[in-house]
């Protein structure tokens, strides 16, 4: 729009300057135009700034110039700080001291605010004078979700425009504003529905000459509400909670309380240690991986050659879900959100009417949120398993149950029109077994959804062997569309996330039997940052459902011999301990449906009694064995994963674990984690423990964790390479 705006007012090309990365033209005779110039988001990389500068100082020299207007093209205003840029020595002019001139500027500055203004780009923002934004633009200060804080001011100029409560939870939390939201903080001083750039031109030409003491931020008084300390010990307690060992939360709150305590110089020198402290922490590496991993994970391939780039996903209108259970419920919802028709198939009657009782109530508390009428009209229900005939893709969620998968993906492939994908949100089992089940196996695909499917944000998508990269591409498809992160996996027993947590369930058993309890195995996993350990969730989910699991595959009858099992888990649901659902599991509840987890006298004798039983000596397990047994175990089972081909590289395992399984984002994910502790130091720890428990296959150390520690433990973008090219050396 600013293209358009210029040509609409006539704007003084002759005197244009294509700076780079940055243009400067001149608008209604008396305003610098500044627009920021770096798709996709017109970050502030070393040249932008460099280039802002040089504009800025044009503009001031321009005696016909009375104000000025910064912008961003494509209608974007500035994704913040250019994160590429973060891991190689900085170069360029540094934006504290080109947005403190920016403030100190003697002519007005208007920041005409469109699409986003997030990080770095705000902060520029908050050091012009005025800021106009378009009511479809999102703000914020997300540096946190990056394990770093607002380094540019922002830390000290935001509590002094919003407040400090608000400043406290938009800073520690990484929260986007909308516009109308921003206005109401008096984060901007407009919000137009029309040309923004138009709007901020209007309010440069007003204020041109004005004095602007009232309006530079860093010399206002920080609003101080009596309470603040109340406040502060308050917001430290809350992401001391919740940040699970994260440490720029932390460190947010003590530059706001900088900003609240001390002059603006002093509370600048505060911001710009605790930046230094976190920029090179190991926590902003693994956090700013995760970001560009979140991004890489749509660029898929598959062993077979199939590629994101030359498949064309298919247009889709109209979805079935068959089988409105947990997850079906939760998938309508999801699908019905993002736009599609749906055809919500149930078995009985009485199921049917539950679920869209339930259904319903989700769409309406969805709609409250995010403030658009519920998609009600969206879904058809019905009992009929015909009422999918039309439709351009399905996606079963009905019992875990082989045969009656099978049942159901005959009836599909026998009813549905021709080209109608069949997907599965089976959580691991075979999807070649179900696509023979049908005329068409190419179009069979696993969308593996996690609970609650329409708020988790992961999907896999698991491609089959005869999988066409059409309805590999159309599932990646539907999953953005749904606003979810997609990572395409291949088929295996558990895929790639539930394959990976079996050994790690697996240690934490053992572990009790050698003599820990559940409360020190979950306290060593949550210390590390899971949300829940593993037995705490265990008795959220439910014990009976990997017994089912268990039973089906005839492990819990089996003898086994030579490979470790262990039945504590099975001897807990024949006592009916199916965790919180019973009052009873790994821990004690005050009732059935109760939450609080406390420690259960009667489990401690039970694993006394048990050990004795079966031979096991009882000894001190401490934090770092927990650690090492679980987590290097999974971990182990990330390279054989990697190895097998079934994920195509590392940060696909990492996304995964970030978003679907609560492994602490500040830590990277599993790959990354190894890498951060040392391949060597992997190896060496899982052989061993191997030694020590023969008996445990999943701790034999992978052959592709032995090669890459060969080859010189090469970093982990690296490994892709020694994976492709089992001769290479790195
Ligand atoms: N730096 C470098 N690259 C960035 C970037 C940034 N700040 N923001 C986005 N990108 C890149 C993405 O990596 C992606 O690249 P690929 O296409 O190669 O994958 C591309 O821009 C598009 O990004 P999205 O796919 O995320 O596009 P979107 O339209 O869905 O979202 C967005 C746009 C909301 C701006 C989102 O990209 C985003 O949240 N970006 C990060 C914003 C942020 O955290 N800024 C703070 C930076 S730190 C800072 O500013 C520190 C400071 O105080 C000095
Ligand atoms: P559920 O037991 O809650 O729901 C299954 C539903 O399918 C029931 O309502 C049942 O009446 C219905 N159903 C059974 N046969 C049917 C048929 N032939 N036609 C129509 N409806 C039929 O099960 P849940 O938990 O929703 O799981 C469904 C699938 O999702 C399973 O494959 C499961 O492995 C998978 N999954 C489950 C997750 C979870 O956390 N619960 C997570 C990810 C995947």
């Amino acid at each position: 729009s600013a293209k358009k705006f210029r040509s609409a007012v006539g704007s003084d090309t002759s005197n244009g300057l294509f700076g780079n990365m940055a243009l400067y033209s001149r608008v209604s005779g008396s305003v610098g135009l500044i627009t920021l110039q770096n798709p996709p988001v017109n970050a502030l990389s070393a040249v932008v700034r460099q280039s802002l500068i040089d504009l800025m100082d044009r503009a001031l020299s321009e005696p016909e110039v009375k104000s000025v207007v910064i912008c961003g093209q494509n209608g974007k205003f500035c994704g913040g700080a250019d994160i590429k840029e973060f891991r190689s020595d900085m170069t360029g002019p540094p934006l504290v001291p080109m947005i403190d001139r920016l403030e100190l500027s003697s002519k007005p500055v208007v920041a005409a605010i469109e699409g986003v203004a997030l990080g770095g780009g705000l902060e520029l923002a908050l050091g012009c004078h005025y800021r106009v934004a378009h009511s479809k633009t999102r703000l914020g200060l997300p540096e946190v979700t990056l394990g770093l804080l607002p380094g540019a001011g922002g830390t000290q100029r935001l509590p002094r425009l919003v407040g400090i409560p608000a400043a406290l939870e938009l800073i520690t939390t990484g929260r986007h504003v909308t516009a109308a939201e921003a206005l109401q903080l008096g984060l901007v001083d407009f919000v137009t529905d029309h040309n923004t750039i138009e709007a901020a031109v209007k309010l440069a030409l007003s204020v041109a000459g004005k004095s602007l003491d009232s309006r530079r931020i860093s010399t206002c008084k920080c609003p101080r509400p009596p309470y603040a300390d109340a406040l502060f010990e308050e917001a430290m307690q809350r992401v001391r909670r919740s940040a699970r060992g994260a440490i720029a939360p932390v460190a947010c709150v003590q530059a706001v309380h900088a900003a609240a305590t001390l002059p603006f110089a002093r509370g600048m020198e505060q911001e710009k240690q605790l930046m230094a402290t976190l920029f090179t922490s190991g926590q902003a590496r693994a956090l700013q991986y995760q970001f560009f991993a979140q991004r890489a994970v749509s660029r898929w391939s598959t062993p077979s050659g199939a590629r994101w780039d030359t498949s064309k996903p298919r247009p889709v209108h109209k979805v079935a879900v068959i089988g409105l259970g947990t997850m079906g419920r939760g998938i309508t919802v999801a699908l019905a959100q993002a736009g599609l028709s749906v055809v919500a198939v149930e078995t009985h009657e009485k199921q049917l009417m539950e679920a869209k009782r339930v259904v319903s109530g989700m769409l309406e508390r969805g709609a409250k949120r995010l403030g658009a009428p519920p998609a009600l009209d969206k879904i058809n229900y019905s009992c009929e398993i015909q009422a999918v005939a039309d439709v351009d893709l399905v996606i079963e969620a009905v019992f875990e149950d082989m045969v009656v998968k099978k049942t159901v993906f005959r009836q599909l492939s026998a009813i549905c029109k021709p080209g109608t994908f069949l997907f599965t949100n089976t959580s691991g089992l075979d999807i070649d077994e179900l696509a023979a089940q049908t005329r068409n196996p190419e179009l069979v695909v696993g969308m593996h959804f996690f609970a609650p499917a329409h708020v988790m944000k992961l999907l896999e998508v698991v491609y089959g062997r005869r999988s066409s990269s059409q309805a590999v591409a159309t599932a990646m498809k539907i999953g953005k569309n749904m606003d979810k992160i997609s990572v395409a996996v291949g088929n295996c027993s558990g895929f790639v996330g539930n394959r990976m947590l079996r050994p790690y369930l697996d240690q934490a058993f053992f572990l009790l039997e050698e003599g820990a309890t559940p409360e020190l195995v979950d306290q060593a996993l949550e210390e590390f940052g899971f949300a829940m350990g593993v037995f705490r969730m265990s008795d959220l989910s439910g014990l009976d459902i990997g017994w089912k699991v268990r039973k089906a595959k005839e492990m819990v009858s089996k003898t086994h011999q030579d490979c470790r099992y262990s039945p504590l888990g099975d001897l807990l649901c024949e006592r009916g301990r199916f965790g919180q659902k019973t009052g009873r599991g790994w821990y004690q509840y005050d009732k059935p449906g109760g939450r609080v987890a406390k420690p259960d006298p009667w489990l401690h004798s039970f694993l006394e009694k048990y050990r004795a039983q079966r031979g096991f000596v009882a000894r001190r397990i401490d934090h770092q064995e927990v650690l090492e047994r679980c987590l290097y175990a999974l971990i182990n089972e990330g390279f054989r994963i990697l190895e097998d081909r079934i994920a195509s590289g590392p940060e696909d395992i990492d996304v995964i674990y970030v978003l679907g399984y609560s492994w602490p984002r500040h830590r990277g994910g599993p790959m990354f984690y190894a890498q951060m502790v040392g391949l060597s130091r992997i190896l060496e720890k899982l052989e061993y423990y191997h030694q020590l428990h023969l008996d445990i296959p999943s701790l034999q150390p992978c052959s592709l964790l032995r090669k890459l520690v060969a080859n010189g433990r090469p970093p982990i973008h690296k490994w892709v390479e020694v994976i492709k090219n089992p001769h290479s050396h790195l």
